[in-house]
Protein backbone atom coordinates (compact mmCIF):
# COMPACT_ATOMS: atom_id res chain seq x y z
CA UNK A 1 0.00 0.00 0.00
CA UNK A 2 1.25 3.39 -0.86
CA UNK A 3 1.99 5.77 2.05
CA UNK A 4 2.57 8.67 1.11
CA UNK A 5 4.91 12.05 2.72
CA UNK A 6 2.85 15.05 3.75
CA UNK A 7 3.21 18.69 3.79
CA UNK A 8 2.08 21.59 5.82
CA UNK A 9 0.96 23.72 3.81
CA UNK A 10 0.27 26.22 6.53
CA UNK A 11 1.58 25.19 10.42
CA UNK A 12 0.81 28.02 12.85
CA UNK A 13 1.61 27.08 16.66
CA UNK A 14 -0.68 29.05 18.49
CA UNK A 15 0.37 27.58 21.93
CA UNK A 16 1.78 25.60 24.45
CA UNK A 17 -0.47 23.39 26.40
CA UNK A 18 -0.32 22.50 30.27
CA UNK A 19 0.76 18.60 29.30
CA UNK A 20 3.78 20.46 27.06
CA UNK A 21 2.66 19.61 23.74
CA UNK A 22 1.74 23.00 21.56
CA UNK A 23 -1.48 23.40 19.78
CA UNK A 24 -1.53 23.86 16.38
CA UNK A 25 -3.73 25.04 13.26
CA UNK A 26 -2.64 23.69 10.04
CA UNK A 27 -3.65 22.60 6.57
CA UNK A 28 -1.65 19.66 5.56
CA UNK A 29 -2.00 17.02 2.85
CA UNK A 30 -0.62 13.67 1.88
CA UNK A 31 1.48 14.06 -1.62
CA UNK A 32 1.79 11.68 -4.44
CA UNK A 33 5.62 10.50 -3.43
CA UNK A 34 5.90 8.38 -0.36
CA UNK A 35 6.97 5.10 0.46
CA UNK A 36 5.62 1.44 0.03
CA UNK A 37 4.04 -0.60 3.26
CA UNK A 38 3.51 -4.51 2.40
CA UNK A 39 2.57 -6.75 5.24
CA UNK A 40 1.20 -10.14 4.91
CA UNK A 41 -0.63 -12.14 7.72
CA UNK A 42 2.00 -15.58 8.26
CA UNK A 43 1.10 -18.33 10.59
CA UNK A 44 -0.76 -17.53 13.76
CA UNK A 45 1.47 -16.46 16.44
CA UNK A 46 4.54 -16.11 14.40
CA UNK A 47 5.58 -13.05 15.85
CA UNK A 48 6.50 -9.73 14.17
CA UNK A 49 8.72 -9.75 11.16
CA UNK A 50 9.62 -5.96 10.18
CA UNK A 51 12.50 -5.62 6.95
CA UNK A 52 13.70 -2.60 5.42
CA UNK A 53 16.31 -2.44 2.96
CA UNK A 54 17.42 1.47 4.20
CA UNK A 55 19.98 1.04 7.48
CA UNK A 56 18.82 4.33 8.95
CA UNK A 57 15.25 3.38 9.65
CA UNK A 58 15.35 1.65 12.89
CA UNK A 59 14.11 -1.83 12.30
CA UNK A 60 13.50 -2.34 16.74
CA UNK A 61 10.09 -2.23 18.76
CA UNK A 62 11.26 1.76 18.50
CA UNK A 63 9.91 1.81 15.14
CA UNK A 64 6.64 3.21 14.51
CA UNK A 65 5.42 0.94 12.10
CA UNK A 66 6.35 -2.17 14.52
CA UNK A 67 4.81 0.02 17.48
CA UNK A 68 1.57 0.76 15.39
CA UNK A 69 1.25 -3.14 14.40
CA UNK A 70 1.47 -4.13 17.80
CA UNK A 71 -0.88 -1.30 19.21
CA UNK A 72 -3.34 -3.13 16.56
CA UNK A 73 -2.88 -6.80 17.78
CA UNK A 74 -3.45 -5.76 21.46
CA UNK A 75 -6.57 -3.49 20.92
CA UNK A 76 -7.97 -6.24 18.45
CA UNK A 77 -6.68 -9.18 20.72
CA UNK A 78 -5.22 -10.92 17.96
CA UNK A 79 -1.72 -12.96 18.10
CA UNK A 80 -1.94 -13.05 14.42
CA UNK A 81 2.10 -13.47 12.83
CA UNK A 82 2.40 -10.55 10.62
CA UNK A 83 5.46 -10.31 8.20
CA UNK A 84 6.31 -6.01 7.14
CA UNK A 85 8.21 -4.44 4.22
CA UNK A 86 9.08 -1.64 4.09
CA UNK A 87 10.40 0.54 1.13
CA UNK A 88 11.58 3.62 1.95
CA UNK A 89 12.07 6.63 0.48
CA UNK A 90 11.22 9.36 2.50
CA UNK A 91 13.99 11.62 4.05
CA UNK A 92 13.87 11.21 8.16
CA UNK A 93 13.94 14.68 10.18
CA UNK A 94 12.93 16.15 6.97
CA UNK A 95 8.75 17.29 8.69
CA UNK A 96 7.64 14.93 5.92
CA UNK A 97 5.81 12.67 8.46
CA UNK A 98 7.79 10.01 7.12
CA UNK A 99 7.07 8.06 10.60
CA UNK A 100 3.56 9.07 10.93
CA UNK A 101 2.38 8.11 7.76
CA UNK A 102 4.08 4.59 7.60
CA UNK A 103 2.28 4.38 11.43
CA UNK A 104 -0.92 5.47 9.92
CA UNK A 105 -0.83 3.61 7.02
CA UNK A 106 -0.14 0.06 8.86
CA UNK A 107 -3.25 1.04 10.66
CA UNK A 108 -5.50 1.12 7.72
CA UNK A 109 -3.86 -1.62 6.27
CA UNK A 110 -4.15 -4.43 9.27
CA UNK A 111 -7.43 -2.91 9.56
CA UNK A 112 -8.40 -3.78 6.08
CA UNK A 113 -6.47 -7.29 6.12
CA UNK A 114 -8.71 -8.42 9.78
CA UNK A 115 -12.14 -7.20 8.07
CA UNK A 116 -12.18 -3.84 9.78
CA UNK A 117 -12.46 -4.48 13.19
CA UNK A 118 -11.71 -0.78 14.56
CA UNK A 119 -13.99 2.18 13.29
CA UNK A 120 -12.41 5.23 12.04
CA UNK A 121 -13.07 6.45 15.92
CA UNK A 122 -10.90 3.85 17.28
CA UNK A 123 -8.35 4.00 14.58
CA UNK A 124 -8.24 7.99 15.25
CA UNK A 125 -7.22 7.52 18.96
CA UNK A 126 -4.83 4.40 18.40
CA UNK A 127 -3.06 7.42 15.92
CA UNK A 128 -2.98 10.41 18.21
CA UNK A 129 -1.22 8.14 20.79
CA UNK A 130 1.72 6.85 18.40
CA UNK A 131 2.19 10.18 17.67
CA UNK A 132 0.60 14.29 16.47
CA UNK A 133 1.02 13.56 13.30
CA UNK A 134 -0.74 10.04 12.59
CA UNK A 135 -4.20 10.89 12.81
CA UNK A 136 -3.48 13.15 9.49
CA UNK A 137 -2.59 10.76 7.65
CA UNK A 138 -5.92 8.10 8.24
CA UNK A 139 -7.71 10.21 5.87
CA UNK A 140 -5.37 9.98 2.90
CA UNK A 141 -6.84 13.83 1.77
CA UNK A 142 -6.15 17.63 2.57
CA UNK A 143 -7.40 18.50 5.75
CA UNK A 144 -7.44 20.92 8.93
CA UNK A 145 -5.81 19.82 11.89
CA UNK A 146 -5.92 20.82 15.07
CA UNK A 147 -5.23 20.39 18.35
CA UNK A 148 -1.89 18.81 19.14
CA UNK A 149 -2.83 17.11 15.76
CA UNK A 150 -5.93 14.86 17.09
CA UNK A 151 -8.66 17.16 15.80
CA UNK A 152 -9.33 16.78 11.81
CA UNK A 153 -11.77 19.05 9.89
CA UNK A 154 -12.64 17.19 6.25
CA UNK A 155 -12.25 19.84 3.42
CA UNK A 156 -15.35 19.64 0.70
CA UNK A 157 -14.70 17.75 -2.04
CA UNK A 158 -14.54 20.33 -4.42
CA UNK A 159 -12.00 21.91 -2.42
CA UNK A 160 -9.94 18.89 -2.22
CA UNK A 161 -10.44 18.20 -6.00
CA UNK A 162 -9.12 22.13 -6.74
CA UNK A 163 -5.85 20.87 -4.48
CA UNK A 164 -5.09 18.03 -5.61
CA UNK A 165 -4.45 19.79 -9.77
CA UNK A 166 -1.22 21.37 -7.89
CA UNK A 167 1.79 20.44 -8.55
CA UNK A 168 4.90 21.03 -6.14
CA UNK A 169 8.48 20.51 -5.23
CA UNK A 170 9.85 18.74 -2.17
CA UNK A 171 13.24 19.50 -1.33
CA UNK A 172 15.69 19.15 1.60
CA UNK A 173 19.38 19.66 2.56
CA UNK A 174 21.24 16.64 3.93
CA UNK A 175 20.91 17.77 7.63
CA UNK A 176 17.82 17.10 9.49
CA UNK A 177 16.10 18.93 11.70
CA UNK A 178 14.22 17.19 15.49
CA UNK A 179 10.88 17.97 15.71
CA UNK A 180 11.49 18.50 19.70
CA UNK A 181 14.18 21.07 19.03
CA UNK A 182 11.95 22.73 16.94
CA UNK A 183 9.52 23.33 19.04
CA UNK A 184 11.87 23.69 22.53
CA UNK A 185 12.95 27.16 20.15
CA UNK A 186 9.75 28.04 19.49
CA UNK A 187 8.51 27.36 23.43
CA UNK A 188 11.67 29.86 24.82
CA UNK A 189 10.89 32.74 22.59
CA UNK A 190 7.24 32.14 22.90
CA UNK A 191 6.43 33.31 19.17
CA UNK A 192 3.15 31.62 18.54
CA UNK A 193 0.96 32.35 15.90
CA UNK A 194 -2.53 34.34 17.01
CA UNK A 195 -5.27 31.21 16.28
CA UNK A 196 -8.17 34.11 15.48
CA UNK A 197 -6.06 35.48 12.78
CA UNK A 198 -5.49 32.44 11.28
CA UNK A 199 -8.80 30.80 11.59
CA UNK A 200 -9.81 33.91 10.08
CA UNK A 201 -7.40 33.63 7.15
CA UNK A 202 -8.44 29.76 6.84
CA UNK A 203 -12.08 30.85 6.46
CA UNK A 204 -11.27 33.27 3.56
CA UNK A 205 -9.09 30.22 1.73
CA UNK A 206 -12.34 27.94 1.90
CA UNK A 207 -14.63 30.61 1.10
CA UNK A 208 -12.08 31.30 -2.23
CA UNK A 209 -11.67 34.79 -1.20
CA UNK A 210 -7.76 33.79 -0.47
CA UNK A 211 -5.13 32.02 -2.86
CA UNK A 212 -3.49 28.60 -1.53
CA UNK A 213 0.06 30.61 -2.08
CA UNK A 214 -1.26 33.67 0.30
CA UNK A 215 -2.23 31.33 3.09
CA UNK A 216 0.85 29.44 3.07
CA UNK A 217 3.51 30.22 6.52
CA UNK A 218 4.87 28.27 9.67
CA UNK A 219 5.82 29.15 13.06
CA UNK A 220 9.20 27.14 12.53
CA UNK A 221 10.72 29.29 9.79
CA UNK A 222 11.77 32.05 12.40
CA UNK A 223 14.26 29.76 14.88
CA UNK A 224 15.24 27.61 11.28
CA UNK A 225 15.82 30.35 9.61
CA UNK A 226 17.71 31.84 12.36
CA UNK A 227 20.15 28.94 13.03
CA UNK A 228 20.48 28.12 9.02
CA UNK A 229 20.67 31.41 7.08
CA UNK A 230 20.83 28.98 3.89
CA UNK A 231 17.16 28.62 4.31
CA UNK A 232 15.95 32.38 3.61
CA UNK A 233 18.90 32.51 1.08
CA UNK A 234 17.60 30.24 -1.04
CA UNK A 235 14.25 31.26 -0.71
CA UNK A 236 14.83 34.94 -1.46
CA UNK A 237 16.39 33.51 -4.51
CA UNK A 238 13.54 31.30 -5.49
CA UNK A 239 11.09 33.98 -5.33
CA UNK A 240 13.00 36.46 -7.16
CA UNK A 241 14.56 34.33 -10.32
CA UNK A 242 10.91 31.86 -10.45
CA UNK A 243 8.20 33.71 -8.32
CA UNK A 244 7.43 31.22 -6.66
CA UNK A 245 6.07 30.57 -3.24
CA UNK A 246 8.37 28.38 -0.70
CA UNK A 247 7.50 27.46 2.49
CA UNK A 248 9.63 24.82 5.50
CA UNK A 249 6.94 21.74 5.74
CA UNK A 250 6.59 20.70 9.54
CA UNK A 251 9.71 21.03 11.82
CA UNK A 252 11.94 21.10 8.84
CA UNK A 253 14.25 20.57 7.29
CA UNK A 254 12.06 19.54 4.22
CA UNK A 255 10.65 22.53 2.16
CA UNK A 256 7.55 22.71 -0.43
CA UNK A 257 7.55 25.18 -3.34
CA UNK A 258 4.71 25.19 -5.10
CA UNK A 259 4.49 25.05 -8.86
CA UNK A 260 2.99 27.09 -11.85
CA UNK A 261 4.44 25.57 -14.84
CA UNK A 262 7.09 22.24 -15.66
CA UNK A 263 8.70 24.43 -16.98
CA UNK A 264 9.98 25.73 -13.60
CA UNK A 265 11.26 22.71 -12.47
CA UNK A 266 14.82 22.56 -13.59
CA UNK A 267 15.97 25.96 -12.99
CA UNK A 268 14.27 25.31 -9.34
CA UNK A 269 16.68 22.34 -9.42
CA UNK A 270 19.61 23.99 -9.86
CA UNK A 271 18.99 27.03 -7.67
CA UNK A 272 18.07 24.32 -4.61
CA UNK A 273 21.29 22.40 -5.33
CA UNK A 274 23.53 25.67 -5.69
CA UNK A 275 22.29 26.54 -1.98
CA UNK A 276 21.92 22.88 -0.45
CA UNK A 277 24.81 20.79 -2.40
CA UNK A 278 23.83 17.86 -4.62
CA UNK A 279 23.60 15.66 -1.57
CA UNK A 280 19.93 17.04 -0.73
CA UNK A 281 16.89 15.81 -1.91
CA UNK A 282 14.29 16.84 -4.45
CA UNK A 283 11.30 15.32 -5.78
CA UNK A 284 8.13 16.79 -7.88
CA UNK A 285 5.09 15.73 -7.23
CA UNK A 286 1.07 16.42 -6.57
CA UNK A 287 -1.31 17.15 -3.17
CA UNK A 288 -2.76 13.77 -3.18
CA UNK A 289 -6.10 12.62 -2.64
CA UNK A 290 -7.37 8.83 -2.61
CA UNK A 291 -10.75 10.06 -3.93
CA UNK A 292 -9.52 11.90 -7.10
O1 LIG B 1 3.69 13.44 19.01
P1 LIG B 1 5.11 13.33 18.55
O2 LIG B 1 5.83 12.15 19.14
O3 LIG B 1 5.27 13.42 17.08
O4 LIG B 1 5.85 14.63 19.12
C1 LIG B 1 7.25 14.76 19.15
C2 LIG B 1 7.59 15.95 20.04
O5 LIG B 1 7.20 17.16 19.39
C3 LIG B 1 6.86 15.95 21.37
O6 LIG B 1 7.60 15.29 22.35
C4 LIG B 1 6.76 17.42 21.68
O7 LIG B 1 7.98 17.88 22.20
C5 LIG B 1 6.62 18.06 20.32
N1 LIG B 1 5.24 18.35 19.93
C6 LIG B 1 4.55 19.39 20.54
N2 LIG B 1 3.28 19.69 20.15
C7 LIG B 1 2.68 19.01 19.16
C8 LIG B 1 3.35 17.95 18.51
C9 LIG B 1 4.63 17.65 18.92
O8 LIG B 1 5.09 20.04 21.45
N3 LIG B 1 1.44 19.35 18.78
Amino acid sequence: MFSPAKVNLLLAVTGRRPDGFHELISLVSPVSFGDELEISLVDAEGGLDFSCADPSVPAGDENLVVKAARAFLEVTGSRQGLSIRLDKRIPLEAGLGGGSGNAATTLLLLNALFAEPLSPKDLGRLAAELGSDCPLFLERAPVVMRGRGEVIERLPAPLIAQLTRRELAIFKPSIGISTPWAYQQLARDKAYANAASVEAKVNRWKAGARSLESLMENSFEAPIFRKFPAFPLLFADIRSALGLSCLVSGSGSGCLVLLEDPGQVDPLRALVESAFGSAGFFEVCRIYSDAF
